[in-house]
């Protein structure tokens, strides 16, 4: 039986925001899930607490790219407090939806971006829980 996507995961699919590489980045994180062998890599710049670039590549699924594509749109020029709240449930819900058996896809955005969060804060030296928010957990950025 066919998969249904979403007509925005189509356009971020075929059109997708924010793909390439940032050279001199101030935190890049990289995940892959072992199981489908699909891999991300998010890098950030950041200035004054706000992200004011981020770029992506994507060795994976559509749904993989489409996830980066969506959740790099969310965090551009956002705090990073709230660049580091943001879940695969809601690039999921921007995306209105994705086959249950592509949520992974999903994770896999919000990992490498808290994963790049948390390059920047050991990169410059900076207090973890200060900068990102009470809330945030290392644990969180393992790869799937
Ligand atoms: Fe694994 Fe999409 S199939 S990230």
């Amino acid at each position: 039986m066919a998969m249904e996507y979403s007509e925005k995961v189509m356009e971020h699919f075929m059109n997708p925001k924010n793909v390439g590489e940032i050279k001199d980045a101030d935190g890049v994180g990289e995940v892959g899930n072992a199981k489908c062998g699909d891999i991300m890599k998010m890098y950030l710049k950041i200035e004054d607490g706000i992200i004011k670039d981020v770029k992506f590549k994507t060795f994976g699924c559509g749904s993989a790219i489409a996830t980066s594509s969506m959740a790099t749109e969310m965090i551009k020029n956002k705090p990073i407090k709230e660049a580091a709240k943001l879940t695969n449930k809601a690039v999921v819900e921007a995306l209105h939806g994705l086959p249950a058996v592509k949520i992974h896809c999903s994770v896999l955005a919000e990992q490498a971006i808290k994963k790049a969060l948390l390059n920047y804060c050991k990169k410059f030296n900076l207090n973890i829980k200060e900068t990102l928010g009470e809330n945030f957990k290392e644990e969180d950025c393992k790869t799937c």
